[in-house]
């Protein structure tokens, strides 16, 4: 007999006894207690090197890991994020896969992968504060006269807004230092380290309020901490409890959910959470902060973010026909917003062509995860969750069970809920849903 919430809706399939033991234990897990309260955390280090929105906790990738892949199975995050999902493959044994659009994913995922010595990392970056501090200052001149040269005016306008002039300088002593590093592995370590220090949850060295905010807001009388203490604690902080990395196979690479360069059915489980529709929350809003410094300009990371499902730029989209649901609701949103109303139907569009693609690559027999919060638009709560089910079968999928879980924002850097204007969108998120799927 499965435990049954309350909270979920009549719009989930009973978990029959019937059916194979891989389904109904996988039945089973998506009913179980999906917030964790309980749970003994591994406090796996590089889990928390970078912050990045709506991460998730690495107990619910590690739930359906753990017991639906056997050893040698293979597991793929097609829009991996900060890549908890691989990175709980690899702790458990397993192969795994992932994909993203977002440089800064690329960046965080292929040094979390890395395998390097701790004690040098220390070192060399132990010495690239010491000689970026003496270039700040003793050669403050041509650090001003680099910084002029590194970037386009609309970049230096955004760095300008953003950043204190000291803070630029140091920022930029600190990555010239960096580049000097001689091994590539510890050098990415180090980078992602001076990403870390600007990306938090609090705007780090930058004159933002609030990173995790869909709007940062800039505070000019704040006092942004100071580069050099700041990227030696964040170091040290990554580098304490780090342990050896199981030798694994991971491929993490640059490329469309929607268009997966996977053959067919050679995956053994896919656990993902997509974009928010209509850009909920805006990955490079906050990712450019620190992706600036890596020599993208704020044109190109403006031209990227168009690209990213859950967009709202309907430019150049090919829509597709939705089953009725979720028809309905796009159609619902038209009436009372036409543009937010085609950005839904962008974004269910391009949902549509990803479930494609995991069915496709799924083995038969096997489970697909999918983690999504809904959305209130316009005053329309637009089901996200009921959506996606609905066109997940409508590619050949079985709907097991849609679990649900509260979202701890604390701990994965989502926009505020407790501001008393706050937008309908910020004050729906305080759950969300795991979409249960069965390749049959
Ligand atoms: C909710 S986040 C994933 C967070 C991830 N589960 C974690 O634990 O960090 C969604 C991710 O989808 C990525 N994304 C957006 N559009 C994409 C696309 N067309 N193809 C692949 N990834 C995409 C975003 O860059 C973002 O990293």
């Amino acid at each position: 007999m499965h435990m049954r919430r309350e909270t979920v809706n009549s719009y989930m399939k009973p978990c029959s006894p019937e059916t194979e033991t891989h389904k109904e234990l996988f039945c089973h897990l998506l009913t179980s207690d999906l917030d964790f309260k309980n749970s003994q955390n591994n406090n796996f280090t590089r889990h928390y090197w970078h912050s990045f929105p709506a991460k998730f906790p690495p107990e619910l990738p590690r739930l359906f890991i753990k017991n639906l892949v056997d050893s040698g199975g293979i597991v793929l995050d097609p829009m991996a994020g900060s890549c908890v999902t691989l990175l709980e493959a690899t702790l458990l044994g397993k192969d795994a896969i992932g994909f993203d659009i977002d440089p800064l994913s690329l960046i965080l995922g292929k040094a979390k992968f890395q395998h390097f010595k701790i004690e040098e990392a220390y070192y060399e970056g132990n010495s690239v504060i010491q000689r970026a501090a003496h270039l700040f200052k003793n050669h403050r001149c041509e650090l001003e006269d680099q910084l002029k040269a590194k970037f386009d005016e609309e970049t230096t306008e955004f760095l300008d807004y953003w950043f204190k002039k000291e803070t630029q300088l140091e920022l930029l002593a600190l990555l010239t230092e960096i580049e000097k590093v001689p091994e590539e592995k510890i050098k990415l370590f180090l980078k992602l380290v001076f990403s870390g220090i600007i990306i938090t949850k609090n705007g780090g060295v930058t004159l933002a309020r609030d990173l995790a905010h869909t709007r940062p807001h800039r505070v000019l009388s704040k006092t942004p901490v100071s580069v050099f203490p700041e990227f030696s604690k964040k170091m040290f902080k990554n580098l304490q409890n780090l342990k050896e990395m199981p030798k694994t196979n991971v491929r993490l690479v640059e490329a469309n959910a929607g268009a997966m360069p996977v053959e067919n059915e050679c995956i053994d489980l896919i656990v993902t959470s997509p974009p928010y529709a209509n850009n909920a929350i805006d990955y490079m809003r906050a990712h450019k902060f620190s992706l600036v410094w890596f020599g993208y300009s704020i044109g190109e990371l403006t031209q990227t973010r168009k690209k990213y499902i859950g967009s709202e730029s309907v430019e150049n989209i090919t829509m597709v026909e939705l089953p009725s649901f979720s028809n309905k609701k796009v159609l619902q949103l038209k009436e009372t917003n036409e543009k937010k109303g085609k950005s839904l139907h962008r974004y269910y569009s391009e949902m549509s062509q990803v479930l494609k693609e995991m069915y496709r690559v799924l083995k038969p027999q096997k489970a697909c995860v999918l983690v999504v919060a809904s959305s209130v638009l316009a005053g329309l709560d637009v089901e996200t969750h009921r959506c996606l089910a609905e066109i997940g079968q409508y590619h050949g999928f079985e709907l097991v069970h849609i679990g649900e879980r509260n979202i701890d924002r604390n701990r994965r850097m989502m926009p505020v809920s407790h501001f008393r204007n706050a937008s309908q969108i910020e004050t729906r998120m305080h759950n969300e849903y795991v979409i249960g799927f069965w390749k049959p």
